[in-house]
């Protein structure tokens, strides 16, 4: 027998070969004289239908369990499903015991109640094609860059700078010898990177335009539906840049380019979301795909805000930091698509942030991309590329030490360039329309909790 994938199995390309399929039973009826089993691999949603003859029938073929299969692919006669396996031999590789699998047959666990067994839910239906999305949507991300001339660097894990400067650093500390020259490991204190922006500005000086895609850390004690500890950041760095403009065209095409493809590649699975797990979602993306993204800036959406009946728990005023709730305001106001605000007060954003010098209000070139559901997905900003500016700014903070190979960059052929990084989870929120940050990510880290 020939070993297929269930997807391969199912695809109807090898009616009347003798085959071998191997996976978690999805469910097993037996009758009279026929067996029906649906066998599920992961390699896509579908079960394979598995027809036998009842003799094969075994107390161990239970929902969970793990079987072996083997027999000819025939034309199914059922309307479900096109092929099916007429099966001579079923083997059990791995039992299940019904009574102890917190999962339970045909029905539909909440999310919620799936996040306590991180290592089981993967072989739920909606879990499943979320994580086939998320493979995809990597892909369409790294597609993107590929095709528009960006170099991929990996950036440091672990750092002996915090970019932007908020406080949510975990330190990397290694266990101690009893040598005390030894008791720092690294003579540094290092952290786990909250951004690989400042890597990717060196980068961007040799190779113009460049990209990292990788896990990113913040000691965020705030429990939300858009924060982890752990999770993924695309970021991008793009050198001789002119305007904010050059920023924002990169951040909407990357975002057309990669939703595009994952709709494209992932039908069958995006489906399974907008159709059943977050119905009425696919409208909310095609029609943030049908616009161009709108531009406002921060003080303009001060102005907005203020204006609003609304009752924020935060009220708002022009310097004040916009928060989820402001956010979500902006996007509904603006029709419920993606939308960059730009400028913000030059003291709201963190030291390498461009001066806004030719405006009235002191701000920086500095945007964010709101989109709906979700509010922030982005954030970026031209970067300050003049020495004396950026000297003074790290000057009046301090770090002007620390950041010395910081300013090299501005003394040894300094270009004006920018950048953004997208959190991809909150990617997968919008475009998916998943309320909660921890069911889009396979192992959510957040604060009290690192299951397995
Ligand atoms: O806005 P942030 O903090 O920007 C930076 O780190 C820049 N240095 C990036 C750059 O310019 N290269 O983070 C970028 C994005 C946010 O817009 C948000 O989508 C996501 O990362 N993000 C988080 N996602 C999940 N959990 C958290 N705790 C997050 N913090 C930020
Ligand atoms: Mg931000």
């Amino acid at each position: 027998p020939i070993k297929l994938r269930i997807s391969e199995a199912a695809s109807g390309a090898e009616l009347g070969a003798e085959v071998k399929v191997q996976g978690w039973v999805r469910s097993c009826r037996p009758q009279k004289t026929n067996l029906f089993l649906h066998v599920n691999d992961g390699s896509s949603l579908q079960s394979l239908q598995i027809v036998a003859s009842s003799e094969l029938n075994d107390p161990l073929l239970t929902f969970g369990s793990a079987v072996e299969v083997t027999g000819i692919l025939k034309k199914s006669p059922h309307q479900k499903q096109s092929v099916e396996l007429e099966a001579d031999q079923i083997h059990v590789i791995g039992e299940c015991n019904p009574v102890d699998f917190p999962l339970k047959v045909k029905e539909r666990h909440s999310f919620e109640y799936l996040r306590q067994f991180p290592h089981l839910r993967c072989r739920t239906n909606a879990f499943s094609s979320l994580l086939r999305i998320r493979s995809e949507a990597t892909t369409a991300m790294h597609s993107y860059f590929k095709e528009n001339g960006f170099v991929q660097i990996h950036t440091p894990v672990i750092t002996s700078n915090d970019c932007e400067g908020a406080g949510e650093l975990f330190q990397v500390e290694a266990p101690s010898t009893g040598n005390e020259e030894d008791e720092n490991f690294f003579s540094v204190p290092a952290y786990l990177t909250v951004s690989g922006q400042l890597h990717l500005e060196v980068m961007s000086g040799a190779f113009s335009k460049v990209y990292t895609f990788g896990p990113t850390f913040r000691a965020e004690n705030s429990q939300t539906r858009r924060h982890l500890a752990e999770f993924y950041m695309v970021e991008a760095e793009i050198s001789f840049t002119e305007s904010l403009e050059d920023l924002t065209k990169v951040m909407e095409d990357m975002f057309r380019s990669a939703t595009e493809h994952v709709l494209a590649h992932c039908a069958e699975d995006v489906d399974l979301f907008h159709k059943h797990v977050t119905p009425g979602h696919r409208e909310t993306v095609d029609s943030m795909l049908k616009k161009s993204f709108p531009v406002i800036t921060y003080s303009e959406a001060i102005n907005i805000l203020n204006r609003s009946s609304e009752k924020f728990a935060f009220p708002t005023h022009w310097g004040c930091d916009l928060q989820t709730e402001h956010e979500k305001y902006l996007v509904k106001h603006c029709g419920n698509i993606p939308v960059f605000v730009t400028d913000y007060p030059y003291d709201l954003k963190p030291f390498y942030a461009r001066d806004n010098e030719d405006h009235p209000e002191h701000t920086a070139a500095a945007v964010d991309l709101l989109v709906p559901g979700v509010g922030e997905l982005c954030g970026g900003s031209l970067r300050e590329e003049r020495l004396d500016l950026l000297r003074a700014r790290l000057e009046e903070v301090g770090l002007e030490d620390i950041y010395s190979w910081y300013l090299d960059l501005r003394r040894f052929g300094s270009v004006p360039h920018g950048g953004f990084g997208l959190g991809f989870e909150r990617y997968l929120q919008c475009i998916l329309g998943v309320d909660n940050i921890k069911d889009v990510i396979p192992f959510p880290r957040f604060s009290h909790s690192c299951l397995l």
